[in-house]
């Protein structure tokens, strides 16, 4: 069997051992005689997996003990409408910075519910930088600054949090979660849809302080209400087992096999380091964000011409190297390279360049 190296933005790959162990359990999950697939999440063996999952999550990500973790349904877009209908609740009014299409989406959801106002943005010049701020552009009455804090689509990164002073800031980490140490007490809430760096599609991670739940706007539909899903442990209705589960796994890989997130951040630089060192020093390929703001994660590039692009694209599948076409928004070509793509599939795609490169001279 032979697998290919995935850098798709997501659904993305998973460790190896991961797949292997779930495969592995996939009949018979310790003992029970059943498919974790097939099990009630009202049983007391799948009550140890959520917890376990949580505790886990807690441990990695360093996260406080004021506050709450939520797995819930409907994805990081689910989120944009979640989060103003639950934090926007004191003066009505939140700030957003538009960063991407996936901040503009979330300012958009939540328009519909209050003043939620772009206060700064990088459209002028197509999202390849991080916009700086400083306090004084946020509403000081503003419920909450929104940031997404790495930008799946044009491949940047905040590296520093803006500072909002005692604003809460929510942050979409949909595509860096548990890529590298994050001070979680910095943020009113964090997000991320997990079907990138931690899990399939199905589960989304919601870490949000105590303190801002329970004020959620009255019209908020029930299953969007974070304090209904805090209260009931995320199992408020039947959760995303499955997801949840695999989630579980990827954690113990982080804690048991990579050794944690600073040993994680260390390998996705590495990792970065030597695709983006290859595109500064290539005469072909051209990386298409500002050095300052460049993402571990995802890794936008082109070669100018579109023709050139799509050979790359056509040629680099045949090779085993899939999913590397751009966004539509953008063109050119992407490589995701979340927690889970070894080293060596970097290597692989840094040697095809060259090979491209020197071949379509
Ligand atoms: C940063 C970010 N936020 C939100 C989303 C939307 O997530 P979903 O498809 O789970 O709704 C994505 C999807 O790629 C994303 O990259």
């Amino acid at each position: 069997m032979a697998r290919v190296y995935n850098f798709s933005a997501g659904p993305s790959m998973l460790p190896e051992s991961v797949l292997k162990k779930a495969a592995a359990e996939m009949l018979d999950y310790e003992g029970s005689g059943q498919s974790v697939l097939e099990m009630s999440h009202r049983s007391k063996t799948y009550d140890k997996i959520i917890k376990d999952a949580e505790a886990l999550l807690r441990e990695v990500m360093n996260i406080p003990d004021n506050y709450k973790v939520l797995f819930l349904q409907g994805g990081g877009s689910t989120q944009f409408a979640m989060v103003a209908l639950n934090l926007m609740n004191k003066n009505n009014k939140a700030d957003y910075i538009v960063t991407g299409q996936w901040a503009k989406k979330a300012l958009q959801e939540a328009q519909r519910y209050g003043d939620a106002k772009a206060v700064a943005s990088s459209a002028d010049k197509t999202f390849t930088y991080i916009p700086k701020t400083d306090k004084s552009m946020f509403r000081e009455d503003a419920d909450y600054v929104y940031i997404c804090m790495n930008n799946t689509i044009y491949g940047t990164v905040y590296h520093e949090l803006p500072d909002t002073g005692d604003i809460p800031l929510v942050a979409d980490i949909s595509s860096c979660v548990v890529s590298e140490p994050l001070d979680v007490s910095r943020f009113g809430l964090l997000f991320a849809g997990a079907q990138k760096n931690m899990s399939g599609a199905g589960v989304t991670i919601v870490i949000v302080r105590e303190d801002l739940l329970g004020n959620a706007m009255d019209i908020t539909p029930t299953m969007l209400n974070y304090k209904i899903h805090a209260d009931a442990g995320s199992l408020y209705n039947t959760p995303p087992c499955y997801a949840i589960y695999i989630a579980k796994l990827v954690l113990e890989w982080i804690k048991n096999e990579v050794g944690g997130l600073d040993k994680m951040k260390e390998l996705n630089e590495k990792k970065a380091k030597l695709l983006y060192d290859f595109l500064d020093s290539s005469e072909m390929f051209k990386g298409t964000v500002v050095a300052e703001d460049r993402s571990l994660m995802n890794v936008p590039f082109v070669t100018g011409d579109a023709d050139l692009d799509a050979k790359f694209v056509k040629e680099s599948t045949e090779a085993g190297l899939v999913n590397l076409k751009g966004h539509r928004t953008v063109g050119g070509m992407r490589a995701s390279i979340y927690n889970a793509m070894p080293y060596e599939g970097v290597v692989a795609l840094v040697d095809f360049m060259k090979k491209f490169e020197a071949e379509n001279k």
